[in-house]
Formats: C-alpha cells, sequence, structure tokens
C-alpha cells in the first residue's frame, strides 16, 4: 500500500532546509546503489557523512518520531538515517527494487528495509518528469507530491524515477524497518486504526454507538499488534 503523508513540513520549514541541501557538496548518486541498480542510476546524491545530511536528516528524524499518521502507517522499528538526491537535466532511476538490507556506513547499523520513503523537498512545478512511479498489484500508480509531503512504499515494489526534462528535484530518501513485517498485516492494522481515531474523533454518530465501536476496535487493534509485533 501507498500511504501520503502530507506536511511533515511547512512551506517556511522547506525553505529553510532546502537552502541548506543546495549549499551542500553533491556527488554521483551511484555511490549508495546495489550492483544492479547502478547501471541505471543516473542523480546527484549528498555524501551520506557530510554534515548537512545528518543534520537535516535529524530534522526528518524529529519531524517523523512526532507525527501521528507515519507512526501508525509505519509502525518503524529503526529508520535508516534519510539520504538526499536531486536529479536534472534528463536524469532519471530506471525500474528497481531497493535493496533488501542497507548497512550505514559511518555507523554501520543494518536494518531490513520494509518501507521506502520519499520526501519532496521540490515542489512540482519547479520540475517537470521526475514522477516517482511505483508498481503494486493494481499498477503503476505515480507519485509527485508538494514539497514537505512524504510518501511511504513497500520496499518489495518495483519502482522508478522518469526523467526530469526541467528544473531540479531535491528530495529526500530512507528506508524503515517496521515491527510489523507483512505489508498485508501492517496495511489490516493502519486501516483498524484509522477507523478507530475516526469514530474517537467523531461527533456526528450516536455517542453510545460511536463508544463501544471505539472499544471493540481498539482491542482487536492491540490483540493483532500483540500477535504480530517484532521488537
Ligand atoms: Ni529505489
Amino acid at each position: 500500500m501507498l500511504i501520503a503523508v502530507p506536511q511533515v513540513f511547512s512551506k517556511d520549514q522547506v525553505r529553510e532546509l532546502r537552502a541548506a541541501l543546495d549549499r551542500a557538496d553533491w556527488v554521483d548518486g551511484k555511490v549508495t546503489a546495489g550492483h544492479q541498480s547502478a547501471q541505471n542510476k543516473f542523480n546527484s546524491q549528498i555524501p551520506e557523512n557530510h554534515p548537512v545530511a545528518k543534520q537535516v536528516g535529524d530534522v526528518i528524524l524529529q519531524a517523523l518520531g512526532a507525527n501521528p499518521l507515519f507512526r501508525s502507517a509505519a509502525l518503524p522499528l529503526r529508520v535508516f538515517p534519510p539520504l538526499f538526491n536531486r536529479y536534472a537535466g534528463g536524469q532519471t532511476f530506471g525500474t528497481h527494487v531497493d535493496n533488501a538490507i542497507r548497512t550505514h556506513g559511518p555507523t554501520g547499523g543494518r536494518i531490513r528495509t520494509d518501507l521506502s520513503c520519499t520526501l519532496f523537498f521540490s515542489e512540482p512545478d519547479e520540475y517537470d518528469g521526475g514522477e516517482l512511479v511505483v508498481e503494486d498489484t493494481y499498477g503503476a500508480k505515480s507519485v509527485k507530491l508538494p514539497a514537505g509531503d512524504m510518501i511511504l512504499y513497500p520496499s518489495t515494489s518495483l519502482h522508478h524515477v522518469t526523467p526530469v526534462t526541467r528544473g531540479a528535484r531535491v528530495s529526500s530518501f530512507f528506508w524503515l524497518q517496521s515491527m510489523i513485517r507483512q505489508d498485508a498485516q501492517r496495511t489490516l492494522l493502519f486501516d483498524l486504526d484509522t477507523a478507530i481515531q475516526r469514530l474517537a474523533g467523531s461527533s456526528e454518530a450516536d455517542a453510545a454507538e460511536v463508544k463501544q465501536s471505539t472499544v471493540q476496535l481498539t482491542g482487536v487493534y492491540h490483540n493483532l499488534l500483540r500477535q504480530w509485533a517484532e521488537l
């Protein structure tokens, strides 16, 4: 399942973070590609041990830690330190699947990639092309979100980035290991939690009925989480 997380950052925050990113040193993006994807990956990246990558990465992790939609959708156990890429001048990333295991160079920390994340730092009208196209069971989905928004998608998915033919597409990309390994189970928990939150915040329906449904759904949610969570 693809899940958009809107407004991880406000426009003011995006402007500030983007200015820091634009001042960083960028290198060939093949540095983090696996053998297969290196052959069809054409972009620039900020080296993972660069102070700006660390600084903006920490701001991202902090914002996500406080974001209820992200936490409910991802049920994150470990999040890889965010990386940053830029596509311009026709650059593109052909169809690939992300590596299953990621080792963070500077720390040596390893995670299993359950979910892939792209957080946009360019507005859609700043560039042409640059859509993230993710193939899932129901066909290909094309994603191009406002700056400050993020998309989460299963790391098992084939995906590509179409050529950027005007302007520049700057984004952060990273992976996370979820407490819930299976996408179908995580999706079910997310749907349950979304229903609970909606019912809990509802004032339209009959109050007693809403309360009963909320308690019942909360019970199902926690019993499934207890059964499936790996810590
Ligand atoms: Ni990828």
